[in-house]
């Protein structure tokens, strides 16, 4: 596999020496289709694994520019002593009334991806067309979402209703996307948040929590357990208790599951183990986004005590509940999420839309890859969502002007 795919990416450099993409267009491409492969192309190539995402805001910043946005870096406070800069891009499309900025609509994805980097690769083996594999890291999550996007919006005539916002930080805290919005003045009506959805329509997704539940025993000879206390054991009675037990269904999300991603404990066969862990993520499918997690945590605390109060304890972060978003929309096909996002990162009083290009399922993979032709179905997606989420509310319509 590594020598084709080598071969593959030789190709579409040499080419790349005289024209954006070396094939012509031979199906019903849109105008845009160049130009789209070029944006989506140029942000995979730039490395911007959470933590290290200055480049990719960088070169966003200066590809706004030359569209005549207005652009604003939002610098992520650091904590840590690393040196690399994180930053927010925050744009205004050009319009003529550029000083009077209330916009009603954010249009937002986010430019970090997971670990590792994977080049950008587009299978050039037959002339480009719907079906053409684009592969590399972040060609799904989120950077088609925001080639997207951009390319949408180039689309439409400039509104001085919308705002662009371009986070960091998604894929692991959220920091950057919390921080905007312990800043932000604005109150929006409408937002659009860009992830993999496959180009259907989010009616919501689930919610989440992270633990650890630790366990601690006694330290002893194994051929004598009676003198010790095994910490093993009792995790795993706790932890089996927890995958059997019913942590909350719903009719929307299905059930709330349990990954138990990592298993820690003991030091060697022949002695009894003092200490285990376990660290879990926990899919929230019941109750709201404020109660949500909260139930789960409480369920778990529950087992703990029953299985062994004095050895067992666990810490979760704080976490969430099921988040609604808006899937009314004619013209869309609707489905629900069971990954987390940033919608409810963004506080306020807005309706919060879920929508982008690529499936979730090849997201964090070595495979992550999508088809040209997801990638411009959501452009038309995205003009769509757009154009219905600027629509003057119900009432203003004599007030508002039009899109
Ligand atoms: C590239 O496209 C060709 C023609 O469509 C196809 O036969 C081939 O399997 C593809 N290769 C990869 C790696 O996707
Ligand atoms: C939810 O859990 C129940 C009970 O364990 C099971 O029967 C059902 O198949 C699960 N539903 C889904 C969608 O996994
Ligand atoms: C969430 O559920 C709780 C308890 O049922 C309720 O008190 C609260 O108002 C709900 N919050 C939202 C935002 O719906």
């Amino acid at each position: 596999m590594r020598l084709p795919s080598q071969f593959l990416l030789l190709t579409t450099f040499l080419c790349s020496c005289t024209s954006a993409h070396p094939t012509p267009n031979n199906d019903d491409a849109p105008a845009y289709r160049n130009d789209l492969l070029t944006l989506h192309r140029d942000l995979i190539n730039i490395p911007s694994i959470s933590g290290s995402e200055g480049d990719a805001a960088l070169f966003l910043q200066k590809y706004l520019r030359k569209h005549h946005f207005t652009v604003q870096l939002q610098k992520i406070p650091s904590s840590s002593s690393s040196s690399s800069k994180r930053y927010n891009v925050l744009a205004w499309p050009p319009s003529s009334s550029s000083s009077n900025h209330t916009p009603r609509l954010l249009i937002t994805s986010h430019i970090d991806v997971v670990p590792p980097y994977i080049p950008y690769s587009i299978n050039t083996t037959s002339s480009l067309s719907k079906d053409t594999l684009i592969s590399g890291r972040g060609s799904v999550d989120a950077k088609a979402s925001v080639a997207a996007q951009l390319t949408a919006l180039s689309q439409l005539p400039p509104s001085d209703q919308i705002m662009l916002l371009f986070v960091v930080g998604e894929e692991t805290s959220g920091v950057g996307m919390k921080h905007f919005s312990s800043l932000q003045k604005y109150q929006f009506e409408s937002a659009i948040f860009g992830e993999p959805t496959e180009n259907k329509l989010a009616c919501g997704h689930k919610g989440i929590t992270n633990g650890i539940i630790s366990s601690r025993g006694k330290a002893g000879h194994s051929g004598y357990p009676h003198l010790g206390k095994s910490a093993t054991e009792v995790l795993i009675r706790a932890l089996s208790k927890i995958i059997d037990t019913d942590l909350g269904t719903s009719e929307r999300y299905g059930n709330t599951t349990v990954n138990i991603g990592v298993l820690q404990g003991g030091v060697a066969s022949n002695v009894i183990p003092k200490e285990a862990s376990a660290r879990l993520a926990i899919r929230v499918a019941a109750g709201n986004q404020t109660t949500g997690a909260k139930a789960v945590q409480e369920k778990i605390f529950q087992i703990l005590q029953d299985v062994d109060e004095e050895a067992l304890s666990a810490e979760f972060t704080q976490g969430y509940g099921p988040v609604k978003t808006e899937c009314d929309v004619e013209g869309f096909e609707k489905m629900v999420a069971s990954y987390g996002t940033d919608v409810p990162n963004l506080e306020g009083d807005h309706k919060s839309y879920l929508y982008g290009p690529g499936s979730i399922l090849v997201a964090h993979g070595d495979d992550e890859a999508l088809k040209l032709g997801d990638l411009e179905e959501a452009v038309e997606g995205y003009k769509r969502l757009i154009e219905h989420a600027l629509r003057p509310s119900k009432g203003e319509e004599h007030h508002r002007g039009d899109l």
